[in-house]
């Protein structure tokens, strides 16, 4: 049996329907912005592999840094017992973040460090003897697949078989000038009984990349802060150089009190998840009495290899020249939404920093299931470019060491695929 069948034997795959879908394509190395597959086929991951990928496949700093920790220490509870790298990934990240953040929480991938700030905000208010349940979240928001994630995550298709099971949670639209007022009438008229906001700064990104204004949400916090509402920014997606900066936040004037990491925090090589918190938020758990710890961890908690990684990837993303790199594809990302907006096949380019998004003109574009993405999809598999569709929204979010060439010759197959097709 060659892998496409071994594989489509044992393997059941991600958001996937296993009767449909055609056979998995087997990769068998990678090497900068390239996944080869094992016909020795190379397609640019315009994707960053689920937008985790920052310095490239098989970025051999990082590799050394993993190898290395790997033959000192591989493994430790973290219960009871502490390292080196978790040490100075936490010292090295809080001095990143704004400055009320003080506490890191470990955990294994975007859900679980959702799940940990929602348990911390809910915990946060039940150590005080306050019963407040309630969670402020933006409609198509995205959080994650475990069910506390889902729950604050839009209701979709994907939460519809659970939607009975999920709690319950105010939903509300991304702000803008326009809405921002009547935003606030709905978060004053619960104000009492929501524990907390939890939102993606500036870009939801599996709604399909729907950008916010940062002057819009910074008023939202502001307001959320002024009612004693505790703030959750899911920088999962965001955080890393995304955006252009080295996290959502550095747009924004208000503080959360929460922050998420996932994602581009070890550069795209190993799963982990961090929750930071504020003091005040860490405080509320300080107590002689047991029951008021946040009773929350899991086997792999600040594994030292994941936490070797991203102290890698950080160095590596601190560097001028990847700082240039993400200044520079956030240029031509810009001068390629305004050729984009002249296309007649296309509608609401928008682009902040790495990540440039624009919908395909199409009767039926709010279907998950749009045809148009699928087409597409294979289109830029045959020309060697790894692009999903949001259904009909395409967007790039490319490794930071892409060169200007490559994204050129991207940006020109972009321009070839729309004029072939006919919609
Ligand atoms: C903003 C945001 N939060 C959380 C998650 C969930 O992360 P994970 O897939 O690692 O569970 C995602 C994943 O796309 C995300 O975009």
């Amino acid at each position: 049996m060659n892998l496409q069948e071994r594989d489509r034997a044992v393997n059941w795959h991600p958001y996937t329907q296993m009767k449909t879908a055609e056979d998995a394509i087997p990769i068998v190395k990678g090497s900068g912005i390239y996944l080869y597959d094992e016909d020795g086929k190379k397609y640019i991951d315009a994707v960053a592999s689920w937008w985790v990928t920052l310095h490239g496949h098989a970025n051999p700093y990082i590799a050394q840094r993993v190898s290395e920790q790997l033959n000192t220490l591989e493994q430790v509870i973290f219960a009871g017992f502490t390292h080196e790298p978790a040490i100075q990934l936490s010292e090295n990240l809080l001095k990143l973040l704004p400055e009320n953040q003080e506490k890191v929480f470990y955990s294994d991938n975007g859900s679980t460090a959702v799940e940990v700030a929602l348990k911390m905000c809910i915990q946060f208010w039940h150590n005080q003897g306050k019963e407040k349940t309630k969670i402020l979240a933006f409609k198509e928001a995205y959080h994650g697949d475990t069910f506390g994630a889902m729950s604050v995550s839009g209701r979709s298709v994907w939460t519809k078989p659970f939607g009975e099971m999920l709690f319950e949670v105010i939903f509300i639209d991304p702000p803008t000038s326009g809405n921002i007022e009547d935003l606030k009438i709905i978060i004053k008229n619960h104000s009492e009984e929501i524990a907390c906001f939890i939102y993606e700064p500036l870009i939801q990104g599996a709604a399909g990349m729907l950008m916010h204004k940062a002057e819009d949400l910074s008023e939202l916090m502001k307001f959320c802060r002024e009612k004693g509402i505790l703030m959750i920014q899911d920088e999962v997606f965001t955080g890393f150089g995304r955006t252009g900066k080295l996290f959502a936040a550095n747009y924004l004037s208000e503080k959360p009190d929460i922050m998420c990491f996932s994602k581009g925090l070890t550069g795209g090589t190993m799963p982990m998840g961090i929750t930071t918190s504020s003091q005040q938020i860490f405080d509320a758990f300080l107590s002689e009495d047991k029951y008021k710890t946040l009773f929350h961890g899991h086997s792999f908690t600040a594994n030292p290899l994941a936490c070797t990684a991203a102290l890698a990837s950080m160095e590596l993303l601190l560097k001028e020249e990847t700082l240039e790199k993400i200044n520079l594809i956030s240029q031509k990302h810009f001068n390629f939404s305004q050729v984009l907006k002249n296309h007649p096949k296309i509608e609401n380019v928008r682009q902040t920093g790495t990540i440039i998004a624009w919908e395909i003109k199409n009767d039926e574009k709010t279907s998950y299931f749009n045809e148009i993405g699928k087409v597409l999809y294979r289109e830029f598999l045959k020309r060697g470019i790894i692009m999903r569709p949001l259904g009909n929204v395409m967007y790039l979010v490319p490794p930071y060491c892409i060169t200007p060439e490559k994204l050129d010759f991207v940006y020109r197959n972009i321009l070839e695929v729309l004029d072939s097709f006919s919609n």
